[in-house]
């Protein structure tokens, strides 16, 4: 169906249909479905078109992923030319797409890396855990080195590995127990300090409550520290400047590798090709996703160090090798697109232009200040979120219901727009990660939109 298709009411609802009596959809109920759905059918730039000739801004860029923006219909071509050539074949072998795309990674990393294939970002952070404890096997074969330590409220993946390694109790109690693997500290969030304390007289707590943790656990057990460099899940919230640095030295004091995940972070989202270049670290295990192809296929990677890299190369008697492969991995016409579409990130300047347009969206998001429910308003490039509460002192957050009043508000009038997702505290963000090709005129309707709501919704 093309954007100029006349609505096809029977259409849609046949589609409706189809869909409710086969498809077991994630993460939302079906009787909610049944009584408003959304039948994507088509979209250009930022923007999102219904069967029934209904448009949105998606201010999300989907699932926080469509980064060059939608239609760009040259990723087609490459997918149709790249599959006519060579569709598929494992990656043991070699093949030309992914070698390029392996090297352009390379180099916007700055060198010094190499990439592992996979499809999700879920199984990027999944291969950096194992690849981790097969590095610390041969590094340090006397101990047992085979912890994580994340941050409570992170989010890191849906696998069963990648939801423990997370942080939120809410999405992990269906499917408990986990195995114990990973363990939690303070996550880095001065709007709502774990410690209560304030930046900068708190010193870092949640750094020390770091190396409390590292030594409590014993050094000799720990792998990885697992972080992501500005924090999505909790509402979007952007670390002290030092955090990041001083987490990389606590990881070289203790011999523990420093795993970042860049899954929604990176490709320009923050205004740099990846967010742990704006705190000038050098992390031994990266998982990128997402923005890798602007979703226009699946994949994604775990970028390890070279030093990490080398840990793996040796004698094939001496069984080196990663130890996993994934059926997927290295796809060759999901490369192609890959390096197309970071072509376009960097021709295009859309990190520059994430940082340029994400400056000008926060300034237009904190004229909503002048709404009580506002309690704040923070971000870096176009990662962004508000934060609405009922009383400012006290910061209690509004209610799921209001929250949830505000995303519908906003799609009633053509908007999509986020929430986060860290149950009764931290769930009262409204969150925003626009395609990096957002224009001025779309950040003002996002603007509009929202004091809209705000000026018309019940937050008593
Ligand atoms: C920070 C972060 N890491 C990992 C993942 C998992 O990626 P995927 O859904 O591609 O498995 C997500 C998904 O949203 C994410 O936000």
């Amino acid at each position: 169906m093309s954007l100029t298709n006349a609505p096809d009411p029977a259409f849609r609802q046949a589609v409706v249909r189809q869909d409710l009596d086969n498809v077991l959809h994630p993460i939302v109920q079906h009787s909610v479905l049944e009584a408003k759905q959304t039948v994507v059918t088509a979209a250009q730039g930022s923007t999102i078109y219904d069967a029934d000739g209904t448009s949105y801004l998606d201010a999300m860029a989907g699932l926080w992923c469509v980064n060059i923006g939608y239609g760009r219909t040259e990723l087609a071509d490459v997918a149709a030319e790249q599959m006519r050539q060579l569709a598929y074949y494992p990656h043991s072998s070699m093949n030309v797409p992914a070698a390029a795309l392996a090297e352009s990674i390379n180099g916007l990393m700055g060198g010094g890396y190499h990439t592992y294939f996979v499809n999700s970002g879920s199984e990027a952070n999944e291969a950096g855990f194992k690849i981790a404890r097969q590095y610390m096997k041969h590094e340090y074969p006397g101990q047992y080195r085979f912890k994580t330590i994340s941050r409570y409220f992170s989010y890191h993946g849906t696998t069963l590995a990648t939801l423990d390694a997370g942080g939120m109790g809410e999405r992990k109690a269906k499917f408990e127990p986990f195995s114990g693997d990973f363990v939690h500290i303070a996550h880095p969030h001065c709007y709502r300090c774990p410690f209560g304390l304030t930046y900068p007289s708190c010193n870092l707590a949640c750094v020390k409550n770091l190396e409390t943790t590292i030594l409590g656990e014993g050094p000799e057990t720990v792998a990885t520290v697992l972080v992501e460099p500005i924090m999505s899940g909790v509402g979007v919230s952007v670390p002290p400047d030092e955090y990041l640095p001083e987490v990389e030295k606590l990881c070289r004091k203790y011999d523990i590798l420093l795993h970042v995940d860049e899954v929604i972070n990176g490709f320009g989202r923050t205004g740099k090709m990846f967010a742990h270049q704006h705190y000038n670290v050098s992390p031994d295990i990266i998982a990128i996703a997402k923005g890798i192809s602007s979703a226009y296929l699946p994949i994604a990677a775990t970028v390890v160090k070279n030093s990490v890299f080398q840990s793996f190369v040796g004698e094939a008697s001496e069984n080196r090798q990663v130890g996993q492969v994934n059926t997927y991995g290295g796809h060759p016409v999901a490369s192609a697109v890959a390096v197309r579409n970071i072509e376009i990130l960097q021709q295009e300047n859309l990190a520059d232009r994430a940082a340029e347009m994400g400056a000008y969206l926060i300034d237009g998001l904190r004229t909503l200040m002048k709404h009580k429910v506002v309690g704040e308003v923070r971000g870096k490039g176009l990662l962004v979120g508000i934060e609405l509460v009922k009383d400012r002192v006290t910061k209690e957050p509004v209610s799921p219901a209001q929250i949830g009043a505000v995303v519908e508000f906003c799609k009633d009038n053509g908007l999509l727009v986020g929430r986060s997702n860290g149950g009764r505290r931290y769930g009262g963000v409204i969150t925003m990660s626009p395609p990096l090709v957002i224009t001025r005129a779309e950040c003002d309707q996002i603007v509009e939109t929202l004091d809209r709501a705000l000026s018309t919704l019940d937050f008593t």
